[in-house]
């Protein structure tokens, strides 16, 4: 739609947030109320968006940045009107229509945004407006309609009587308008009302006055109108948002055992056959690839699980990839840059980060892997550790391939280690060891026969064992 640009309204400061974060900043599966609109706006075609932003507008730049947006400042929060005039003022010459979105109501639906265009050049209006029938419509501009059906007023709650309260269908705050009739009109608004604002919605009775009608289109989904104003709504909006991407994901061939126990956040993708386990998180830019299975409580963020691999329990992934038909977990923590190799296991309360691990390698048990190259098929014993940092930098570990790392061994990098090297258990290993090398690296044990019976006997009776008689010495009075 080349023709079609969108204003997103996003400067107000959202009060009942009680928040220092701009309202719309807020997330909502893990993006800002305002990418959720801008999204939108984008799947149902419109190429051009300008944000109207004001305090704390740098927090939402993340999204400006994403939809390629433009940014048109209002520095003083004078109403939807001012707003929606300080952005067309950002639009480009060559859109003919508008479409002005609130960027705090992020339930809107791309083909919602079309069927409000369509509306608007069906009817040959100056305006189409979305509007919703709502249980409890309070909060809202409430629709009055004229006798042929279409809009003749929006009054605000707080600029309404009894009688006009009682409507129950309500502005959403999302309009089409012809471009020419918005250039024209806005100037034309005042602040004659309640809250001494610039109103947008008092375009319906300029519109009339050009002899022009305002379509009503009514939202299919009560729900897209709704927009968030307190932290409450924010809660509401996530659930809605979150029940509607599980149930696509399910959709799509993912089991998800316990839906209500399941969180995945807006721009994670599933691939089909995966399980979700009960207590899973799956959040930021996360991509789950085939038959992985997902086990209760774990949490993955921006990381990439490819197909066959097997997330145990309560294992916390954060920017990691795990290779086809890994097996991590219960317990382990994959941090930034962390790489599992195909086929490779990655055990109970290990961490790896920044770190590679080839094929088929194994670290089960109790390890900190850190600025690591571990090549194929290398088994690091139970209480590993990488000591990569000496107080002012980071240093190498390079482990090649087939290396046997003996329990309890600290490599402190940078180092070394040749393929198919041995390392026994224990070992401090400081210095490069060549290929299929056996490296030792322990303090001579000392045996002190009957020590404990000659210097510690109350240990022995502590423990409730009988002294023994020592041979030459006297049986004690
Ligand atoms: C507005 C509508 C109301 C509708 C409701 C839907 C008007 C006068 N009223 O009311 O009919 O039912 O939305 O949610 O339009 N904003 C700015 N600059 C401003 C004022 C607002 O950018 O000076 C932005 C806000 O950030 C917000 C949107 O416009 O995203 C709506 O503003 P808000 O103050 O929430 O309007 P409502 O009182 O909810
Ligand atoms: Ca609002």
């Amino acid at each position: 739609m080349e023709a079609v640009s969108a204003i997103i309204l996003a400067a107000g400061l959202g009060k009942r947030m009680k928040s220092a974060l701009p309202k719309v900043g807020h997330p909502v599966l893990g993006r800002p109320i305002l990418w959720h609109v801008a999204r939108a706006a984008k799947a149902a075609g419109i190429s051009e968006i300008v944000f109207v932003l004001g305090q704390g507008r740098d927090r939402v730049m993340g999204t400006v940045a994403q939809y390629d947006g433009k940014v048109a400042v209002q520095e003083k929060q004078l109403g939807t009107g001012d707003a929606a005039r300080v952005g067309l003022s950002a639009v480009s010459r060559k859109a003919r229509e508008v479409v002005v979105l609130c960027g705090d109501a992020p339930l809107i639906r791309p083909k919602t945004i079309k069927a409000l265009i369509a509306a608007r050049r069906k009817a040959n209006a100056a305006a189409a407006v979305l509007t919703g029938i709502l249980p409890d419509p309070s909060g809202y501009g409430r629709v009055v309609r004229n006798a042929e059906g279409a809009v003749g007023r929006i009054v605000e709650e707080r600029d309404a009587d009894a009688s006009i309260r009682r409507i129950p269908e309500v502005n959403s705050g999302t309009y089409a308008f012809n471009r020419s009739f918005l250039e024209r009109n806005l100037p034309r608004l005042t602040d004659v009302n309640a809250q001494r604002e610039l109103y947008l919605t008092d375009l319906v009775i300029l519109a009339l006055e050009e002899g022009k009608v305002v379509a009503p289109v009514v939202a299919g989904e009560p729900d897209e109108v709704r927009g968030i104003n307190s932290r409450r709504e924010l809660a509401e909006a996530t659930g809605i948002l979150l029940r509607a991407k599980i149930d696509a994901l399910l959709d799509s061939g993912v089991t998800v055992v316990d839906p209500g126990r399941t969180y995945v956040e807006a721009e994670v993708e599933v691939e089909p056959d995966t399980v979700l386990e009960p207590g899973v998180a799956l959040m930021g830019a996360t991509r789950i690839g085939r038959g992985v299975r997902v086990q209760t409580g774990c949490v993955v963020e921006n990381s990439l699980v490819e197909a066959g691999a097997h997330l145990r329990p309560y294992s916390v992934l954060s920017g990691a990839r795990v290779r086809k038909g890994a097996i991590v977990g219960p317990f382990a923590h994959l941090r930034p840059e962390a790489d599992i190799g195909e086929g490779a296991h990655i055990g109970n309360f290990v961490e790896v980060k920044k770190s590679r691990l080839g094929k088929g390698s194994k670290a089960n048990h109790l390890a900190y892997v850190g600025d690591s190259l571990v090549g194929r098929k290398v088994n690091i014993g139970a209480g590993t550790i990488t000591c990569n940092y000496d107080g002012i930098a980071k240093h190498t570990t390079v482990i090649g391939d087939g290396v046997f790392v003996g329990s309890d061994t600290q490599f402190v990098a940078p180092v070394t280690i040749g393929k198919g090297a041995l390392i026994g258990a224990g070992a401090t290993i400081t210095k490069d060891v060549p290929p299929y090398a056996l490296a030792l690296s322990r303090a001579e044990q000392k045996v002190l026969p009957n020590w404990v019976i000659r210097k510690k006997p109350e240990l022995l009776t502590k423990a409730g064992l009988k002294i023994p008689r020592l041979p030459g010495k006297a049986e004690p009075k």
